[in-house]
C-alpha cells in the first residue's frame, strides 16, 4: 500500500513491496510476520471474512450529481460490517468526510486509488477536528478487528498541493491529517493512531512531497497518541516531518525496519505542550532504522516549563508528565543533521527562558545504542545535541556502541548538557565550545 500522505501530490509511486503470490486472489487478507522485535502478547485472533462487498465508483455505478464516491463506500461498510471484506479495487474521488467508526470485524482490501478533492474551503468546514494540535481529519477509521491492506497496488493520494499552497499565505488552517484510527481495537494500520490499541502496520510506503515553492507541510509518516501496543515496521517515508513520533500517552510500541528519507527523525514528542495536560510515553523500543537526509535521527522533544508562542496558530509549553524506558538499537544515519537530539526547550529559541523555566516532562531510562553511519555538515564537528533543562530532569540516559562520524573527519562532538556523562560513551563537549 502506498499512501501519499495528507500533503501529498500525485505521483505514480509503485509499492515493490508486499509482492502478490500468483496462486492467491489478490484480496485476501495477507499474512504479516512482525519481528524481529515482538510485543510481549499476540494481538487477538482476526477470524477469516466470509461475504465481499465491492464499491462501483460514480463512473461505474452511473451517479449523476456530485463527484463523490463517499456515499458508495460508507454503504458498502454497512453492507460488509461484521465479518466481510470491503474491496475498493477501482479509481475512486472522496469529496466528503468518512466516518467508519462503527467497525467490527472487516478487511479492507484497497487495491484501486483513492484520491481527496482539493477543496479547502469545503474541508475546513467539513472534516473533523480533533483538539490536539489543531488538528482536523478527512476519514477516520474506529471500531474492533479491522484489516486494511493494499497488496502492493494501492494508493492513496491525498492531493496536498493545494494544502502546501494555502498554508504559506495562511499558516493557522487548520492541519488535516489523511487518516485517523481512533478509538480502534485491534487492527492493521494507519497516519495517526489515536485511542487504539493492538495495531499492526507493515509495508507501507508514505511519500509526500510539494512541487511548488511551497513546503510541504506537517506530514508526518506515522504519529501514535493515546495508544498502546502498537508495531510499525518494514516501511518506506519520504517526508519532511517527523517519520515516526510518538504523541502524549504512547505506550508500548515497537518500530523496526523503518526506511526514512529526509524527515525530522524518529520521535518522541512533542510533549508537554498543554499545560493542563500530562504526558507518558512510555516503553519504546525502535530498532534497526536506515534514516537519511532527516534533521535528526532519534530525536526526543519536550517543551519548557512555561506556555508561549510558538509558530501562527501553535504555543506550547509548561505541560507535565515522562519519558520513560525508549531504546533505540541499531540505527543508520546518511547526511542526517543531528544523529541524536535530546531537547528540553521545544518550541522557544530564548535560552534564558527555558533556563528560567526548566521542562516539567522528566526523562529517564534511555539507551541510545547501536548507532552508525555519517551526519551532515551542518554542525560539523558536532554530531549530536543532548541537552536537559537540569540534571533532575534527566535521569539513566545512556548512550554507548555510537560511531556516527561527521564529513569533515574531525574527532565527532557531542552537546551534553545537564547529562550523567559516566553514562555516555561519547565525546560530550559543552554548548559553547
Ligand atoms: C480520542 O478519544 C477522546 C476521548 O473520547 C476524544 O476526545 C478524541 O477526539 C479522540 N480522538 C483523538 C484523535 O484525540
Ligand atoms: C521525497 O521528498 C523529496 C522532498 O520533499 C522530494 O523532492 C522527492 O521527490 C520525494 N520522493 C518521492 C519518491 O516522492
Ligand atoms: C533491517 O531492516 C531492513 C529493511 O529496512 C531489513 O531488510 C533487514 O533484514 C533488517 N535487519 C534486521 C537485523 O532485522
Ligand atoms: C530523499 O530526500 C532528499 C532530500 O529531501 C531528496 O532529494 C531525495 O530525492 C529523496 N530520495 C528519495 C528516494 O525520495
Ligand atoms: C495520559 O494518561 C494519564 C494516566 O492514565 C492520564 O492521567 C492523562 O490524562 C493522559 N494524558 C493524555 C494527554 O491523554
Ligand atoms: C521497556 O520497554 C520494552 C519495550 O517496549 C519492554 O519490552 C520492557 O519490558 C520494558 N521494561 C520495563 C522495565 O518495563
Ligand atoms: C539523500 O539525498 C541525496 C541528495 O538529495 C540523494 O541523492 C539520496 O538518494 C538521498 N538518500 C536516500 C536514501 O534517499
Ligand atoms: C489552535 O488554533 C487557534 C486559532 O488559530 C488558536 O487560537 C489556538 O491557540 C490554537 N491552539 C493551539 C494549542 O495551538
Ligand atoms: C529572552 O527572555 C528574557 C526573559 O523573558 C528577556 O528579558 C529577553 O529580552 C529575551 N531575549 C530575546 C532575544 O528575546
Ligand atoms: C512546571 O515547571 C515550572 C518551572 O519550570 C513550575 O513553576 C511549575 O510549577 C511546574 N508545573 C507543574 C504542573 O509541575
Ligand atoms: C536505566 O535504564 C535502563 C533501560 O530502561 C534499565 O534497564 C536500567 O535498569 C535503568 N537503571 C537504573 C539504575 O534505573
Ligand atoms: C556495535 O554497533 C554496530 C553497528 O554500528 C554493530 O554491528 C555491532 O554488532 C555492535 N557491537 C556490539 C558489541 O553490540
Amino acid at each position: 500500500m502506498a499512501i501519499l500522505s495528507t500533503f501529498a501530490l500525485f505521483v505514480a509511486l509503485l509499492s515493490f513491496l508486499d509482492p502478490i503470490d500468483a496462486h492467491k486472489t489478490i484480496l485476501e487478507r495477507p499474512k504479516l510476520h512482525w519481528g524481529p522485535k515482538t510485543p510481549g502478547h499476540q494481538f487477538p485472533h482476526s477470524p477469516k471474512r466470509h461475504k465481499t462487498c465491492y464499491v462501483p465508483n460514480c463512473l461505474s455505478s452511473g451517479h449523476h450529481g456530485k463527484n463523490d464516491d463517499t456515499p458508495e463506500i460508507l454503504k458498502a461498510f454497512k453492507n460488509c460490517n461484521k465479518g466481510g471484506t470491503v474491496i475498493l479495487n477501482e479509481e475512486y474521488t472522496i469529496a466528503s468526510p468518512l466516518d467508519l467508526t462503527f467497525l467490527e470485524a472487516v478487511d479492507v482490501a484497497i487495491t484501486g486509488t483513492i484520491k481527496f478533492t482539493n477543496d479547502i474551503d469545503y474541508w475546513v468546514k467539513n472534516s473533523f477536528k480533533y483538539d490536539f494540535q489543531n488538528s482536523s481529519a478527512f476519514w477516520r477509521f474506529g471500531g474492533k478487528d479491522v484489516n486494511i491492506y493494499g497488496r502492493g497496488q494501492g494508493l492513496i493520494d491525498g492531493n496536498g498541493q493545494a494544502w502546501y499552497d494555502a498554508f504559506a499565505a495562511e499558516p493557522t488552517l487548520l492541519r488535516p491529517i489523511l487518516l485517523v484510527l481512533d478509538g480502534l481495537e485491534h487492527g492493521s494500520w494507519f497516519n495517526l493512531i489515536a485511542n487504539s490499541t493492538d495495531i499492526l502496520v507493515s509495508d507501507i510506503d508514505i511519500a509526500v512531497k510539494s512541487e511548488s515553492k511551497n513546503p510541504a507541510k506537517n506530514g508526518d509518516g506515522w504519529d501514535t497518541f493515546r495508544s498502546d501496543s502498537v508495531v510499525i515496521q518494514d516501511s518506506h517515508v519520504n517526508n519532511s516531518d517527523d517519520c515516526v513520533s510518538f504523541k502524549p500517552n504512547s505506550t508500548n510500541i515497537i518500530v523496526q525496519g523503518m526506511q526514512c528519507n529526509g524527515s525530522h527523525g524518529i520521535s518522541v514528542g512533542s510533549l508537554g505542550q498543554y499545560p493542563a495536560e500530562y504526558d507518558i510515553v512510555e516503553n519504546i523500543y525502535v530498532y534497526n532504522v536506515s534514516m537519511s537526509n532527516a534533521s535528526d535521527g532519534a530525536r526526543i522533544k519536550v517543551w519548557p516549563g512555561t506556555n508561549t508562542p510558538f509558530e501562527p496558530g501553535l504555543s506550547g509549553g509548561g505541560g507535565a508528565g515522562y519519558v520513560k524506558n525508549v531504546t533505540y538499537d541499531t540505527f543508520y544515519n546518511s547526511n542526517n543533521d543531528w544523529a541524536i537530539e535530546i531537547n528540553q526547550c521545544y518550541g522557544q529559541s530564548n535560552q534564558t527562558i527555558c533556563d528560567k523555566y526548566p521542562s516539567n516532562i522528566t526523562i529517564s531510562d534511555v539507551i541510545f545504542k547501536n548507532m552508525w553511519g555519517t551526519t551532515s555538515t551542518k554542525y560539523d564537528p558536532k554530531v549530536g545535541t543532548l541537552t536537559c533543562s537540569s540534571t533532575e530532569k534527566c535521569l539513566n540516559i545512556s548512550a554507548y556502541n555510537i560511531s556516527v562520524i561527521d564529513p569533515s573527519g574531525k574527532t565527532p562532538q557531542w552537546i551534553c548538557t545537564n547529562m550523567d556523562e559516566s553514562l555516555l560513551d561519547i565525546n560530550c563537549v559543552s554548548a559553547n565550545s
